[in-house]
């Protein structure tokens, strides 16, 4: 594989940077906001519903289905106003703390700027339309007394969460049986994101070669397992018992847990994190 050196990697910061600039999208006036959506739209495609194939999947209710489609998308906009909040902060601290080139402080600033206006539309929709965001468990990805390991561990979640992202907003926004709206909010965030993924694959793989030649057999194998964690509760946070609660469904956890178990065995949790697996096994650090 070829090498990432520094050189080329401020080289993809400039290049990302430019483009952002030449791509100056402000959300804020980009959406009609229709004053309501129809009750019996989908926001959610039933092939991607939690439920979909399982035993709690029940053709003849179509309006608990509907409803579940809203629930579970406005669980995937939370996810993504959580997320997004949570990793903004983190990247103005790795600007602050010095350890980046100015190129890679460059892109950050159009990161984080590009992310809060996605936090306002996310946000905008669930309250106009839902009345709610729903909230999100603590996602701590493990940290080390190593700061090159919690840095890398830094950007490997916000890549693993855009990557999630990406997957979902590409199945949604082609789904022409979805709410119009809803499409086009999924596939806004799609353009921005396809960049910010790319800054974070630079990254990853470029301070992944100088990591992975310095570390010890033990820290590798605690990278590694901090980054499978990671994926797996990317995976299980779509699964939320409030959205089951507000569906209509009785026994929620239990639901959960079914529902988990149940798309395990049939590969569907997989293709959520294929990308990132994939990702990471090419550049050796899983
Ligand atoms: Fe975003
Ligand atoms: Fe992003």
């Amino acid at each position: 594989m070829e090498r990432f050196d520094i050189d080329r990697f401020n080289k993809r910061c400039n290049s990302l940077s430019n483009v952002s600039n030449k791509n100056r999208n402000m959300a804020f006036d980009r959406f009609e906001w229709p004053k309501d959506i129809d009750e019996n739209e989908w926001w959610y495609p039933r092939e991607l519903l939690t439920v979909y194939g399982s035993d709690y999947y029940d053709e003849n209710n179509i309006e608990q289905l509907i409803k579940l489609s809203k629930a579970e998308m406005v669980n995937q906009f939370s996810l993504n106003i959580h997320n997004e909040r949570i990793l903004i902060n983190e990247i103005l601290m790795q600007i602050e703390n010095g350890n980046l080139s100015a190129e890679a402080c460059d892109y950050l600033h159009h990161f984080v700027e590009e992310e809060n206006q996605h936090m306002w539309y996310f946000n905008k929709f669930c309250r106009k339309y839902y009345g709610k965001v729903y909230g999100m468990k603590s996602a701590s990805i493990g940290k080390s007394d190593f700061a090159e390991i919690s840095n890398y561990l830094v950007f490997a979640r916000i890549y693993i969460f855009e990557e999630v992202g990406d997957f979902i907003n590409r199945e949604v926004s082609k789904h022409q049986g979805v709410n119009e709206l809803v499409r086009n909010i999924n596939k806004a965030h799609i353009e921005e994101e396809s960049r910010h993924i790319s800054f974070g694959k630079a990254y990853l793989q470029h301070k992944g070669e100088e990591l992975l030649a310095t570390l010890k057999l033990e820290s590798k194998d605690a990278l590694k397992n901090s980054i499978n964690s990671y994926m797996r509760l990317m995976v299980e946070s779509s699964y939320n018992p409030s959205s089951y609660k507000d569906s209509g469904y009785s026994n929620c956890l239990k639901m959960r847990s079914d529902l988990i178990e149940f798309n395990d065995r049939n590969g569907r949790n997989k293709k959520f994190v294929q990308s990132p697996s994939k990702f990471f096994e090419k550049i050796g650090v899983i």
